[in-house]
């Protein structure tokens, strides 16, 4: 497996270039001495100042995640996301690999199936994962080891310099869309995963699942529309046959998790019959950033 390099990424104290030191994996470095060593599972925490008020997913949502989607109930959409960000690497070869960034990776199961089809393909990018869950990227880290998978908050300016970056993936995670339109080079794609309205309709009551805001896809068209132009949005609809501990996975791992009452949705799950089906349903939202930085080629 190539090493990941370090030349697209920028230190979180003074935003100049990091290296590897001695070109290992090892440590990070910036000119100006600020150096990252990787926590014991390969991660880096570049969570700097004062922190952060947002409530990162905790251990047993994630290993719900990890669980759930390592089953390959999502799977379909892994493939959709691929197909998505894949015509946005058409220049690259292994010798001259592309750039992807993964926001809010989780346990970094999407990214995962997107370098497979990059290599499948026979090219390459070099990889990003930020997540603010430290406990999701306990996990991604191990599944990605060639990406660099980053402890960072996507509503502070991103560790990235300006236009690197051929495809920003975000798949139910926040979009911080001037940051995302910085970072991406002109011509890269942005790729959006939303719930529709009936996500998990079948089991969103019993479960305690977050409904999900009709109005969703004009907030999404708004909140990127200054740096963003729409090419394409996709529905894909997988039919599940959950048993009872996937339909509780799938509870534990969405944002409803931070509130659920574990011991309500252990009884919930015990009372249902051996297979429930539900039905997922995704959007798919490829965008283009509008503005760019950069020279202009
Ligand atoms: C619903 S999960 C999706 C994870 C992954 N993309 C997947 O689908 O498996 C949302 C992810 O966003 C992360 N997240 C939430 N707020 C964040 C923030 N401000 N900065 C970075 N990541 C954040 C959470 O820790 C969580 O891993
Ligand atoms: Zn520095």
């Amino acid at each position: 497996m190539p090493p990941a390099s370090s030349a697209s990424l920028l230190c979180p104290v003074c935003r100049d270039r990091l290296h590897f030191r001695g070109g290992t994996r090892r440590t990070l470095v910036c000119p100006a001495g600020h150096s990252f060593d990787p926590a014991r599972q390969g991660y880096f925490n570049f969570l700097v100042g004062k922190g952060t008020v947002f409530e990162a997913d905790s251990a047993d949502m994630v290993a719900a995640r990890f669980d759930f989607l390592s089953a390959g109930h999502y799977r379909p959409l892994a493939d959709a996301v691929a197909d998505a960000a894949l015509p946005a690497f058409a220049g690259s070869t292994p010798a001259t690999p592309g750039t992807v960034l993964d926001a809010g990776t989780g346990t970094g199961h999407y990214l995962r199936v997107l370098l497979d089809r990059l290599t499948a393909a026979g090219t390459r990018a070099e990889a990003v994962g930020l997540d603010i869950s430290k406990f999701a990227l306990r996990r991604a880290a191990r599944l990605n080891p060639e990406a660099v998978n980053i402890v960072a908050d996507v509503w502070q300016p991103l560790p990235v310099p300006d236009g690197v970056v051929d495809v920003v993936t975000v798949v139910f995670a926040p979009r911080n869309a001037a940051e995302f339109a910085r970072v991406l080079r002109p011509g890269g794609r942005l790729v959006v995963v939303t719930p529709r309205p009936g996500h998990l309709g079948e089991i969103a009551g019993e479960a305690g699942l977050l409904g999900i805001d009709p109005a969703k896809d004009q907030r999404l068209a708004a909140s990127l529309g200054h740096s963003f132009s729409a090419l394409s949005a996709t529905d894909l609809d997988v039919p599940l046959a959950l048993q009872p501990a996937d339909v509780g996975r799938l509870a534990l791992m969405g944002p409803a998790g931070h509130h659920l009452d574990r011991g309500a949705l252990a009884a919930m799950t015990a009372g249902l019959p051996p297979v429930t089906d539900v039905s997922a349903r995704f959007r798919i939202s490829v965008f283009e950033p509008l503005h760019h930085h950069g020279p202009v080629t």
